[in-house]
């Protein structure tokens, strides 16, 4: 993975404060939203859940499985109050609901407010940076994946590597120790935007095809035909990351997305399980991002304007 200059500091803690002082909010309490609640709390963080839909809870529970983490968790749910005063909100809904999401939040954020956004997809996070200039933007992507297999039950397939930096200031927060501490394999870097680009660049091979194909992960590989598909889409990828000078890693992506495609075999793409359950798909801040980046420097890209087509169009009733 492509992730810049890298800065790891090992033992550092702040000056001011303890990890048990140090809170975060979850906005988003998807499954990656879950686990990564967990890493912070399991150092000792406070760690709040944001939940608009029925403030009358006080708790959110939920269970892990099939991990190190496997177990039953319970976390309050944040008072306005708890936003306001929090270290960092962390956002890990759907690309679809970001802005959605931080709207529902906007009177509790301030010129403190450090919001960190971790979802598929690009183009959002200039636009809440733009929207809510007086809070600070970072952007983080993930290889962890997880997914929510009966309400409240998390099923933890597979641990990865995390990068955060910033959107539009380079100074690392001042938690960044206790997120380095807590999030396993993870780094700092200045340069997210290439990071995320590498992400979207698998997103746009994996999500798509699978969906498309109502597929596993690991067929794109197995199967012949889809081979071809990964490695032509791989190619047209890599001639909008050129046009566009994106810094990208020494080996072919078809290499990259192979390793990735290995790795989650078993797996159901999130884009496959949006459009299985009838949601919303986030195709328009993936393939989306990638044809109007196409565009703009003038790369015929007809592979993934056919796939955004497709999947604009797919609409599947839930089963
Ligand atoms: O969106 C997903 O499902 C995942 O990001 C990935 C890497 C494609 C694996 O399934």
């Amino acid at each position: 993975m492509v992730t810049g200059s890298l800065i790891r500091p090992k033992e550092q803690f702040l000056d001011s404060k303890n990890k048990s002082s140090i809170s975060c909010c979850i906005l988003g309490a998807g499954a990656i939203g879950m686990i990564f609640a967990v890493y912070l709390k399991r150092i000792g963080m406070k760690v709040y859940v944001i939940h608009h839909r029925n403030m009358a809870k006080t708790m959110f529970e939920i269970q892990i499985c099939d991990s190190d983490l496997s177990g039953n968790y319970s976390f309050e749910i944040a008072a306005p109050e708890n936003i306001e005063e929090t270290d960092f909100i962390l956002v890990t809904t759907k690309a679809t609901e970001v802005l959605n999401a931080l709207e529902g939040i906007k009177d509790f954020l301030n010129n403190r407010s450090d919001v960190v956004i971790l979802s598929n997809g690009m183009g959002f996070h200039e636009k809440a940076q733009e929207t809510y200039g007086s809070a600070r933007i970072f952007a983080a992507t993930t290889t962890e994946a997880a997914h929510i297999s009966q309400p409240g039950i998390i099923n933890h397939s597979a641990t990865g590597r995390t990068v955060i930096g910033g959107i539009s200031s380079k100074r690392s927060p001042n938690w960044l120790p206790i997120w380095l501490n807590a999030i396993p394999e993870s780094s700092w870097t200045q340069d997210i935007k290439t990071a995320l680009w590498e992400k979207l660049s698998i997103n746009c091979v994996i999500n798509p095809l699978t969906a498309s194909h109502e597929c596993r992960n690991g067929e794109l590989i197995e199967n012949p035909a889809l081979k071809e598909l990964v490695k032509d889409l791989c190619l047209e990828i890599e001639m909008v990351s050129n046009a566009a000078k994106i810094p990208h890693a020494k080996e072919p992506l078809f290499d990259i997305v192979s390793q990735v495609i290995f790795d989650t075999a078993a797996n159901f793409s999130s884009m496959l399980q949006d459009v299985k359950a009838g949601r919303t798909t986030e195709i328009e801040s993936i393939t989306g991002y990638l044809v109007e980046t196409a565009a703009l420097f003038k790369v015929d890209v007809p592979m993934n304007n056919k796939l955004l087509k497709q999947l604009q169009d797919t609409r599947f009733s839930p089963n």
